[in-house]
C-alpha cells in the first residue's frame, strides 16, 4: 500500500526477540541491556496475525525475520511455517548472526525459509571473538555451508564497516564472498540517536525515498522508520489501526531515535 510519500510499502521486518547469544560491541552497550520481559512479547501467533493482517490488507509481501537473534527464539521454525501459509506473502528471509544455523537450516528450508543474510565482520577468528564479545567464528563458517548446501539462497553476507576494519580485511571479505558464491553488502556502522545512517552498499537499506519497510518490535509495536521515535502499538490500536498509524505517519526521511537499538529492532 502506499504511504502519504506514495512510497509502496510492501515489506515487513519482524523482529521475533530482543536476545542474541552475542554481545557485538556496535549492537549491545557494554553496559547491558534491559530485556523485554517475556509476557510482553508476542506469541507466533500473534505474530502471524500482524503478518495476516498486514498481507491481507496493506500490502505486505516479504517478510524478513530479525531479532536480537531469531533463532534463540523458540518456535521459530513453526513461525516461519505460519507466516509461509498466508497466502499474499511470497517470501519469508532471515537476518541471523549463523552461529545456529548449521542446527536448523534444515528445518527452516522445509518449513518454507526461502533464504538468509548472515552477519560477518571480519575472517580473523580473534577479531571475531573480540567484537562479538566471545563468538567462535567456525560456527558461522559451518552456517554459511549449511545455508548454501540446503538452498536458502542467495546466501548475502552483512558486513558492518567499523572504524577499526581496515581497506584489507574488507577486500578479504569480498574475494571470500566471491569465491564461496555469496553476495555481500557493506553496512556502515550506524548510531541511531545521532541519526548517521547511510545506504547499505550492495542492499537497499537506508535511501529514503524508495523506502518500502515497516519494523514489528517483539513487544507488538509498528515503527514505521528506523530513524523515527514513532511506534504503534498492535496491542493498543489492534493490528489495523496500528499499521494505517505507521503508513500514514512514515516520515518522509529518517532523523534521530532515542526509544530503540539495534538489539531489540535488527538493524
Ligand atoms: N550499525 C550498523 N549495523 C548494525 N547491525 C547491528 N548494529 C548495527 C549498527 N550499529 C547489523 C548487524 C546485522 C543486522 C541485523 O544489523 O550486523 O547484520
Ligand atoms: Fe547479536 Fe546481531 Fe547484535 Fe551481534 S549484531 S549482538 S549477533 S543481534
Amino acid at each position: 500500500m502506499l504511504d502519504a510519500f506514495n512510497r509502496e510499502i510492501n515489506y515487513l521486518r519482524i523482529s521475533v526477540t530482543d536476545r542474541c547469544n552475542l554481545r557485538c560491541t556496535y549492537c549491545m552497550p557494554a553496559e547491558g541491556i534491559t530485556l523485554m520481559s517475556h509476557n510482553e512479547v508476542l506469541t507466533l501467533e500473534q505474530i502471524a496475525e500482524v503478518a495476516k493482517v498486514g498481507a491481507e490488507n496493506f500490502g505486505i509481501s516479504k517478510i524478513r525475520l530479525t531479532g536480537g537473534e531469531p533463532l534463540v527464539r523458540k518456535g521459530i521454525v513453526q513461525l516461519v511455517q505460519l507466516l509461509k501459509a498466508i497466502e499474499p506473502i511470497d517470501e519469508v528471509s532471515m537476518t541471523t548472526n549463523g552461529v545456529f544455523l548449521k542446527k536448523f537450516a534444515a528445518e527452516l528450508k522445509e518449513a518454507g525459509l526461502n533464504r538468509v543474510n548472515i552477519s560477518l565482520d571480519t575472517l580473523s577468528p580473534e577479531k571475531f571473538k573480540v567484537t562479538t564479545r566471545g563468538g567462535n567464528i567456525q560456527d558461522v563458517f559451518d552456517g554459511i555451508q549449511a545455508a548454501k548446501q540446503e538452498g536458502l539462497t542467495p546466501v548475502k553476507i552483512n558486513v558492518v564497516k567499523m572504524e577499526s576494519s581496515n581497506a584489507d580485511e574488507l577486500a578479504q571479505l569480498k574475494a571470500f564472498c566471491e569465491k564461496e558464491n555469496l553476495k555481500i553488502q557493506f553496512i556502515r556502522q550506524m548510531d541511531l540517536e545521532s541519526g548517521s545512517f547511510s545506504q547499505v552498499e550492495g542492499g537497499k537499506g537506508g535511501n529514503c525515498s524508495i523506502c518500502n519497510r515497516l519494523r514489528l518490535t517483539a513487544d507488538g509495536h509498528l515503527k514505521p522508520c528506523l530513524f523515527s521515535n514513532k511506534s504503534y502499538s498492535t496491542k493498543e490500536l489492534g493490528a489495523e489501526g496500528a499499521f494505517q498509524a505507521a503508513l500514514y505517519n512514515k516520515p518522509e526521511k529518517g532523523k534521530t531515535s532515542n526509544n530503540h537499538s539495534f538489539y531489540n529492532i535488527g538493524g
